[in-house]
C-alpha cells in the first residue's frame, strides 16, 4: 500500500504539467493539419524503423503517407513536423511482474536518420531492448529534445559525453538504461541546463563519486532527481551554496552513504518528497525541520540512524498544516517513547517504525490521527496500547507483533477501528504478556481479512468477537490459550481461507475439517492441541498440514495422498497413530517434510519413493517399523535427513542410498540393522554431518575411509559388535577438530540424542552446531586408542571402549566436557596431560586397570566422585580411600594450594560454557514447542512467515534482510 500511495504522488507531480503540458498525451493523438507530413520526415522514419528490429509488428502503420498518423508519431500543429517519437514499450504496463518476453520489444539500432527530423522535442524509447548496443552519441545532436527517455532500454557501454549538448532537455530518465557493467561518471550532466526531471536509477556512477553533487547542483532548475542504486557512497556534510533549490523530489535511496545525515538536505525546503532508505546513514536525526513543510512523504528506513525522534517528529509537527503522508523510519537504530506530537500529523497515512528500539505506551494522542491507514510498530519493546488507538477509524493495517505489550485489550481498544482488515499481533516467545478481555456480547466494527494473533491471552473462550467475521481469509490464534471446541458458528461463516493456524492451545472435540480452502497453497497448523480420534483431512489446497502433537489415533487414512496430493509438508508426530504407512504418501510429489515420529505406526515402510524427489526431510523416528529400508530410497535426492532411529528395522544398509547423496544426517540408531558399515558413504555422501547407527547389530571393521567424511560433527557408532581397530586414521576427522561456525548449515529437523555427560542428552537444532561428540563404546575395537584421537581439539564427548593405555597427549583434548572409558581394559599411568582437560566435567574411569595418583589439579578438583574411579586397583589418591605411597603424611593443604591458584581459572571457564550451554538449552526446550519445525529452509520459512508476501505494505525487504538473523536468533 505504501507503494501505492508513493506512486500516486510521483505522477502526480509529472502530470500536474510541472514538466510538459503538451507533450504528455497519447502517442497516438493526431498530427493536426499536417496529416500529410514531409517526404524527407518520412524518408528518415522509414530508415529508423529499417534499423529497428521490431519482432511484434508494432511499426506495421509505418507505411502509408501519412506519417504524422504512424503509431507513436506526433507532428506540429503549425508546422508539421514530426515533434515527437513515442515508442515505449506498452507490454511493459501489462505485465508488472517485469517478465517481459524479449521478442515483444524493441531492438536492433538507432538510425541516424534521427538528426533529420530537425524539430523532435520528445522521444521515447523506453523498456525496448536494445541488447547491449551503444547509444548512439549522435543522440547529443538532437538539439530541440525537452523530453529524452530511454529507460530499461538495455544499451551497452557508457553514457556519451555528448548528451552534454542537449541544453534543452527537461526531462531525461536513463534508469534501467545501460547495463550494470559500465561505469559512469557524470561530465555530461553540467551542460543540461533546462533539466527539471532527472532518472539516472540503477546506474553505476561510481566513476562520479567526486563529482556527483557538484554536477547536480549545477542544476538550477531541478525539481526532481532519483539517484537511487548508483553505486554513491560520498555525500559531503557541508555544501557553500545550495543552487538547487527548487528540488521537490530528491531519492538517494539504496546507495553507500554512510555518513551522518547532512543537514543541508533539510534546507531544501520545496522537498515534497525525500527517499534516503537503504543507505548507511548514521547518527541521529535532525533536531528540527521546521522550514520542511511542504513534505509528503520522508523516508529512512534501513539505515543506521540512532537516537530519539522526540524532536524530530515535534518539529514536524511544529509545521501548521502538515502535509505529511507517508513516514518511514523503519529498521534502524531509533529509541525512546514515540512523542505525543504525532497526534498532530493529521494527514498521515502511512506509519512505519519496524525494527527500532521504540518503548513505552504508544501515545494516546494517536487517536487524533485522522488519515492513519497503516500502522507498523513491529519488532521494537513497547509496552502499552492506549485506548485511544480504538478511535482509528481510518486505520486499514497494523502491525504490533514482537513487542513487550502488557495488560489487557477490551472492546474500547477496539471501538471505532471500522476500516482494520490486517491486524498482526504475533510474538514468536512463548511467554503471553497481554490478554484480551473483550465482552461477550461484543460486536466488532471491522470486518477483519488477515489475523494473526500469537502468545496473546484469548481464551479460555473461543472469541465471540469472531462472530461477524466472515471475510477472514487468515486466522492464527496461536499460543492463545483457548480450549473446548471451536463452536459452530465459527465454522458456519463461510470462511474462504488461506491459512488456519490454532496452534499450541487447548482445543479438543472435532477438528475444523468442514472449513474451507481456497489458496491453493492453504496452511492448516492445529499442532500441540488435545485433539483425539482419527486423523482429520482437508482438501487438496492444503499444501502444508501440522497435526503433530495431539491424541489422534487410528491409521493414517490410507487415501491421504489422493485427498491432498499437493501437500509440502506433513508432521502428524507425536500422536498415537497405529497401522501401517499408507502407500498414497508417494503421491504427494511436492513433499518436502514428512514427519511421523513418535507414533505405533508398524509394518514395512513401502516401497512409494518413486514420486518425492523433494522430500528434504524423512522423519520417522520412535515407531514400530520393522523390515529394511527399500532400495527405491535411491529416488530421494534431495534428502537431508533421514531419521529412523528406534523402530525395528533391521538388513543392510541398501547400496541404493548412495543417491541420497546430499544427506546432513542419517539417524539409523536403535534398530537391529545388521552387516558392515559400508566403505562407499564417504564417497557418496560427503555432506554428512551427522552419523548415528548406534544399538544395532553392525559388525566388521569401521572403514578408513570414513575418516573422509570432513562434515562429521556427531558420531554414535556405539553398542554395534564392531570389531577390529579403530581406524587410526579418524583423527583427520576435521569436523571434530573445528567449530561449525555457519549455523545455516546445521538446518535440523526434530532433536537428536546425543550420550553426553554421562546420560541422554536431547540437542534442538540450536546447539546442535556447538555439539562435536564421539561414541564408540561398547562395541569389540581392541587395541589401543590411537594417538592421532588426540587431534579431535574440539571434540566435547568421547565415549570409548577400549583397552590399552590412555594417549599420553589427551590433554589436547581442550574442548571435552564428557570422558567415558567405563569398563574397558585400560591399564597404565594416569596421562599426567589430562589436568588439561579443563572443560571436563563428566569424566567415568571406573572398572578398568588404571594406575597411580589421581590429579588434583584443575577440574579434577572436581571431579571428586569416588565411584567414577572405583574397580581400578592401582589408583590412589583423592577422592579414593587409598592414599598413594609417599603421600600419607600431605594433608589437604596441596589441594588448598591448587584450588586457589589454578581452578579459579577452570572454573570460571567451565561455569562460562555450561552457562552458554544452557542458555542455549534452555532457549531451545522453551522455543521448541512453537519452533520446532521453523526451520531455516527458505520454502518452510516461507511457509510460515508467508503471510508477509500479502502484506505488501510491510516492507518485504526489510523482513527478507532480517529473518536469517531472526530465525538465527530464536533457534540459538
Ligand atoms: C551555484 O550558484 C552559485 C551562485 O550563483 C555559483 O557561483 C556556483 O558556481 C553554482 N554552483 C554550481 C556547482 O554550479
Ligand atoms: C541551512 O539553513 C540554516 C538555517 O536556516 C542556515 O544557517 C544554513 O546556512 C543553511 N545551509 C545552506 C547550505 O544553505
Ligand atoms: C489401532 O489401535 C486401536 C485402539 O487404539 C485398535 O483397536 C486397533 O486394532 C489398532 N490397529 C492396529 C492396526 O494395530
Amino acid at each position: 500500500m505504501a507503494d501505492k500511495i508513493c506512486t500516486e504522488l510521483l505522477p502526480l507531480l509529472v502530470l500536474s504539467g510541472l514538466l510538459f503540458p503538451g507533450t504528455v498525451k497519447f502517442a497516438f493523438s493526431t498530427g493536426g493539419i499536417a496529416s500529410g507530413c514531409f517526404g524527407s520526415e518520412r524518408e528518415a522514419l522509414a530508415k529508423l524503423k529499417g534499423a529497428f528490429a521490431d519482432p511484434s509488428g508494432w511499426l506495421t502503420s509505418w507505411v502509408r503517407k501519412g506519417c504524422c498518423k504512424w503509431r507513436g508519431i506526433v507532428c506540429s500543429n503549425l508546422t508539421g513536423r514530426v515533434v515527437e517519437i513515442n515508442l515505449h514499450n506498452p507490454y511493459v504496463d501489462d505485465n508488472l511482474s517485469g517478465n517481459l518476453k524479449p521478442g515483444q520489444a524493441l531492438g536492433g539500432e538507432i538510425s541516424p536518420s534521427l538528426l533529420d527530423l530537425k524539430e523532435l522535442k520528445y522521444l521515447d524509447l523506453s523498456m525496448n531492448n536494445f541488447g547491449g548496443t551503444k547509444l548512439p552519441r549522435f543522440i547529443g545532436s538532437l538539439k530541440q529534445l525537452r523530453y529524452l527517455n530511454l529507460s530499461g532500454a538495455s544499451f551497452g557501454g557508457m553514457i556519451p559525453l555528448s548528451l552534454r549538448n542537449l541544453s534543452r532537455l527537461q526531462y531525461l530518465d536513463l534508469s534501467d538504461g545501460f547495463a550494470e557493467s559500465s561505469q559512469n561518471d557524470l561530465r555530461w550532466l553540467p551542460g543540461l541546463s533546462s533539466l527539471r526531471y532527472l532518472n539516472l536509477a540503477a546506474i553505476d556512477l561510481s566513476k562520479a563519486a567526486d563529482h556527483w553533487l557538484r554536477a547536480i547542483n549545477s542544476l538550477p532548475s531541478l525539481k526532481e532527481l532519483h539517484l537511487p542504486n548508483c553505486f554513491l557512497s560520498k555525500l559531503p556534510l557541508s555544501l557553500p551554496f545550495i543552487n538547487v533549490t527548487l528540488l521537490e523530489v530528491l531519492d538517494l535511496s539504496n546507495n553507500n552513504f554512510n555518513s551522518t545525515l547532512p543537514w543541508w538536505l533539510f534546507n531544501l525546503t520545496r522537498l515534497i518528497h525525500l527517499d534516503l532508505n537503504s543507505n548507511n546513514f548514521g547518527g541521529p536525526l535532525p533536531k528540527s525541520l521546521g522550514s520542511l513543510c511542504d513534505l509528503r512523504v520522508l523516508k529512512l528506513s534501513l539505515n543506521d540512524i540512532t537516537g530519539e525522534i522526540t524532536d524530530f517528529i515535534d518539529g514536524l509537527a511544529r509545521c501548521n498544516d502538515s502535509k505529511l503522508e507517508i513516514l518511514d523510519l523503519g529498521n534502524n537504530r531509533l529509541s525512546g517513547n514515540l512523542p505525543d506530537s504525532l497526534g498532530n500529523l493529521k494527514k498521515l497515512r502511512y506509519l512505519q517504525f519496524l525494527l527500532n528500539s521504540f518503548h513505552g505506551s504508544i501515545p494516546r494522542t494517536i487517536g487524533n490521527m485522522s488519515s492513519l491507514k497503516e500502522f507498523y510498530v513491529a519488532d521494537n519493546s513497547m509496552s502499552g496500547i492506549p485506548e485511544s488507538f480504538g478511535q482509528l477509524s481510518t486505520l486499514v493495517a497494523v502491525d504490533l507483533s514482537e513487542n513487550l505489550w502488557e495488560g489487557v485489550v477490551t472492546e474500547r481498544h477496539l471501538a471505532n477501528l471500522s476500516s482494520v482488515t490486517d491486524l498482526d499481533l504475533y510474538k514468536r516467545s512463548i511467554n503471553i504478556s497481554l490478554a484480551f478481555n473483550i465482552a461477550p456480547g461484543w460486536i466488532p466494527p471491522f470486518k477483519l481479512r488477515f489475523l494473526t494473533i500469537w502468545s496473546c491471552q484469548l481464551g479460555p473462550q473461543f472469541p465471540t468477537w469472531l462472530r461477524n467475521q466472515n471475510d477472514l481469509k487468515t486466522v492464527v490464534l496461536r499460543n492463545a490459550r483457548i480450549s473446548g471446541t471451536i463452536p459452530d458458528w465459527f465454522l458456519q461463516l463461510n470462511l474462504q481461507l488461506d491459512e488456519l493456524d490454532f496452534a499450541f492451545n487447548g482445543l479438543t472435540g472435532m477438528p475444523p475439517t468442514s472449513l474451507m480452502f481456497v489458496d491453493d497453497q492453504s496452511n492448516v497448523d492445529l499442532r500441540s492441541n488435545q485433539y483425539e480420534g482419527p486423523l482429520p483431512m482437508w482438501s487438496s489446497n492444503v499444501t502444508t498440514l501440522y497435526l503433530n502433537d495431539n491424541r489422534f489415533s487410528g491409521p493414517i487414512p490410507p487415501n491421504i495422498g489422493e485427498l491432498m496430493p499437493y501437500l509440502t509438508d506433513l508432521d502428524i508426530s507425536q500422536n498415537a497413530l497405529n497401522g501401517t504407512i499408507p502407500l498414497s504418501i508417494g503421491n504427494m510429489a511436492n513433499l518436502t517434510t514428512l514427519v511421523i515420529s513418535d507414533n505405533y505406526l508398524s509394518g514395512e515402510i513401502p516401497q512409494f519413493w518413486s514420486n518425492l524427489s523433494l522430500l528434504y526431510v524423512l522423519d520417522m523416528l520412535s515407531n514400530s517399523l520393522s523390515g529394511s529400508i527399500p532400495s527405491e530410497v535411491s529416488f530421494l535426492s534431495s534428502l537431508k535427513f533421514f531419521i529412523l532411529s528406534n523402530n525395528n528395522l533391521s538388513g543392510k544398509l541398501p547400496s541404493s542410498l548412495q543417491n541420497c547423496s546430499s544427506l546432513y544426517s542419517l539417524d539409523l540408531g536403535e534398530n537391529k540393522f545388521s552387516g558392515n558399515i559400508p566403505a562407499w558413504i564417504a564417497e557418496s555422501i560427503p555432506s554428512l554431518l551427522i552419523l548415528r547407527l548406534r544399538s544395532n547389530s553392525f559388525t566388521g571393521e569401521i572403514p578408513s575411509e570414513i575418516c573422509h567424511l570432513s562434515n562429521l560433527h556427531i558420531v554414535d557408532l556405539s553398542h554395534n559388535s564392531l570389531s577390529g581397530p579403530i581406524p587410526p586414521c579418524i583423527g583427520n576427522l576435521t569436523g571434530l577438530k573445528v567449530e561449525l561456525t555457519d549455523a545455516d548449515t546445521v538446518i535440523y529437523q526434530g532433536q537428536l540424542t546425543v550420550v553426553a555427560k554421562g546420560r541422554f542428552v536431547q540437542y534442538g537444532q540450536s546447539i546442535l552446531y556447538l555439539v562435536n561428540s564421539l561414541d564408540l563404546s561398547d562395541n569389540r575395537l581392541p587395541g589401543e586408542i590411537p594417538e592421532a584421537m588426540t587431534n579431535l581439539l574440539r571434540l566435547w564427548t568421547l565415549n570409548l571402549s577400549m583397552t590399552g593405555r590412555l594417549p599420553m597427549d589427551i590433554g589436547n583434548l581442550e574442548w571435552l566436557e564428557t570422558l567415558d572409558l567405563s569398563s574397558n581394559n585400560l591399564s597404565g599411568l594416569l596421562p599426567p596431560s589430562m589436568t588439561a582437560l579443563t572443560k571436563l566435567n563428566h569424566l567415568n574411569l571406573a572398572y578398568n586397570d588404571l594406575s597411580g595418583k589421581i590429579p588434583t589439579t584443575n577440574q579434577f578438583l572436581t571431579l571428586n566422585d569416588p565411584s567414577i574411579y572405583e574397580g581400578n586397583v592401582g589408583l590412589c589418591g583423592i577422592p579414593l580411600p587409598m592414599s598413594c605411597p609417599g603421600d600419607e603424611k600431605q594433608p589437604q593443604s596441596p589441594d588448598d594450594g591448587g584450588r586457589n591458584s589454578k581452578s579459579e581459572d577452570g572454573g570460571d571457564d567451565l561455569e562460562h560454557i555450561w552457562l552458554f550451554l544452557s542458555i542455549g538449552l534452555g532457549f531451545c526446550v522453551g522455543f521448541w514447542g512453537v519452533c520446532g519445525t521453523l526451520i531455516v529452509k527458505k520454502s518452510w520459512r516461507e511457509a510460515y512467515f508467508g503471510y508477509v508476501d500479502r502484506m505488501k505494505n510491510k516492507l518485504i525487504a526489510l523482513i527478507a534482510a532480517e529473518k536469517p538473523e531472526k530465525i538465527g536468533r530464536i533457534e540459538g
